[in-house]
């Protein structure tokens, strides 16, 4: 009954400040800068309906498991892992390598967004903004592959990135993570939602909506299509890479985990839906100004549609100085603070392993991404990088960590029983047997074909039409590095207190317990109600 998780364990301020959390690691690039992106790229249309099916089939059952495992097990994901069972634990650290990767290139994509915040003051890029964010602003070499040579537009915006970011998660959860979220997540909703509001006005608007909205059904039959929904929902989710596992440790014993679940899962979805009806609609009225169709639009994926299509768009749009401003300060807002939810998660492990204070661990943290962060992604060579990278880190490795996770949890260990109870006794929201066939079953099957076609597809055509050595460094050599690395983290002591302790809860008491909480309080308020 009782949970013997070490003391000194941070805990969110409440519900409310968890839901905000999570609904603010959830809503980041990969709502504003990713989706509109691939959806335009996999047919429009064609992408919501396999989009749709992903989330009900992949990311919600996926969602409510993150929670099961971080709550029920009360730590980072290495040590979530651990617990379950000792052999688990390179998992743990595969999640922990992939927030590196992600955070690594993560903090330039906002870095590039504060640049383009102030360019779009002046509308620096004049009449040609492929070649300003290529040439000028990235200093793009002009072969791929790895240099030392800084670009300073690139660099500054990206160190004044990783100075807010290592004192931010110096301060810990509620004194670091939780402010950033309370003052990031509304402004997003008013600066985000005033532009697409302004965007459904413009003339040409409602051709990019019916773009958007027009389901193409033979696009249904095109594997690719499939890949990239399930490859982006769980981006978008945050799940499957340890940061739902490692937020909801912080939660509370008795939280509501579905409910919470739900409520971060709709607002996800219905920004990332509302992120596509204003990009679709201002790429209408580009196209309609072009004097061309939606789909002869250039540069559209992607990187592309908010750094090179987007400013070309503002030069042309009534009113593009406020607009670009506003998109591009959203982009910082919604950014951040999901830059912090990926860090932490490496924070977690590193505390929970060394039982450093939160404060060193966040220095220590924060710094060591930094580094070859800046290193690889502020200079002239950066951005093939990151096209590769990005690519091969959700595709690869962030899918095949939740086949593999399905597989050891489901099917290994036959966790799902002990864990759907887990959750039914503090949510409102049960699951019920069909969550558990999704979990050992369905899901895992649908992603392991699309981890196996989509790695077939990159062993026999490479990436992007970039040269094979290149690939194989930035792309297979990342995984083979986090592999290894994954390995050799599992290895040694915890030294957080308490760490090799497992929390033990009976369900069933623990369902008792927080009903006769309700009970309590339902009798409580029908005393006041009597009494007044
Ligand atoms: N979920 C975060 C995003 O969408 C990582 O950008």
């Amino acid at each position: 009954m009782t949970s013997s998780s070490a003391p000194t364990r941070e805990t969110w301020g409440g519900r409310t400040a968890f839901i905000i959390a999570a609904i603010s690691s959830a809503v980041g690039l990969g709502n504003i800068w990713r989706f509109p992106g691939v959806a335009y790229e996999n047919g429009g249309g064609a992408f919501l309906v396999p989009y749709i099916i992903a989330l009900f089939t992949a990311g919600l059952p996926m969602l409510f498991l993150d929670y099961a495992m971080g709550h029920r097990y009360r730590a980072s994901a290495p040590l979530t892992f651990r617990r379950m069972r000792k052999s688990f634990e390179p998992l743990g650290w595969w999640q922990v390598g992939i927030c590196f990767v992600i955070a690594a290139y993560y903090a330039a994509v906002i870095a590039w967004a504060v640049a383009y915040s102030l360019y779009a003051i002046t509308q620096a890029w004049g009449d040609d903004a492929v070649g300003f964010f290529l040439h000028k602003h990235l200093q793009t070499a002009d072969q791929p592959g790895f240099t030392l040579s800084f670009a300073p537009a690139a660099f500054i915006p990206m160190l004044f990135i990783w100075v807010l970011t290592i004192a931010a998660l110096a301060l810990g959860i509620r004194r670091g993570i939780d402010r950033v979220n309370k003052i990031t997540l509304p402004l997003l909703a008013i600066t985000f939602l005033s532009i697409v509001i302004y965007s459904l006005f413009l003339p040409g608007a409602i051709d990019g909506l019916n773009a958007f909205f027009t389901p193409s059904w033979e696009a249904l039959a095109d594997p690719q299509v499939w890949i990239a929904a399930y490859g982006h929902i769980f981006f978008s989710f945050s799940v499957a890479f340890g940061i739902m596992l490692t937020y909801s440790s912080y939660l509370r014993r008795k939280s509501d985990l579905t409910g919470s679940g739900l409520v971060v899962a709709f607002s996800n979805t219905s920004f990332e839906i509302i992120a596509g009806i204003g990009v679709f609609a201002t790429l209408g009225f580009l196209a309609s100004n072009q004097g061309t169709s939606i789909g002869e639009l250039e540069n559209i994926q992607g990187v592309g549609l908010a750094f090179m299509t987007y400013p070309t768009l503002l030069s042309q749009m009534p009113g593009g100085v406020v607009v670009g401003v506003l998109f591009f300060v959203s982009l910082v807002l919604a950014g951040f603070s999901s830059l912090l939810s990926i860090l932490q998660v490496i924070a977690a492990a590193v505390q929970d392993k060394t039982g450093w204070t939160s404060r060193r661990t966040g220095i220590a943290v924060g710094v060591a991404v930094a580094i070859p962060s800046l290193l690889i992604f502020a200079t002239t060579s950066g951005f093939y990088a990151l096209d590769v990278i990005d690519s091969f880190i959700n595709n690869i490795g962030v899918v095949g960590s939740a086949v593999v996770s399905l597989i050891l949890v489901g099917i290994v260990a036959r966790k799902t029983p002990e864990l759907a109870a887990h959750i039914n006794a503090v949510s409102s929201f049960k699951v019920g047997r069909l969550w558990q066939v999704m979990i050992v079953a369905v899901t895992p099957a649908i992603l392991a074909v699309i981890l196996v076609t989509g790695t077939l597809s990159y062993i026999r055509s490479g990436y992007g039409g970039l040269p094979t050595w290149f690939v194989l460094v930035a792309g297979w050599g990342t995984l083979a590095v986090l592999l290894i690395a994954s390995f050799a983290a599992s290895y040694g002591k915890y030294r957080r207190p308490g760490a090799d302790v497992i929390p033990q809860e009976d369900s069933l008491a623990l369902a008792a317990e927080v009903d006769h909480d309700r009970q309590e309080i339902l009798t409580s308020k029908a005393r006041k109600e009597t009494r007044s």
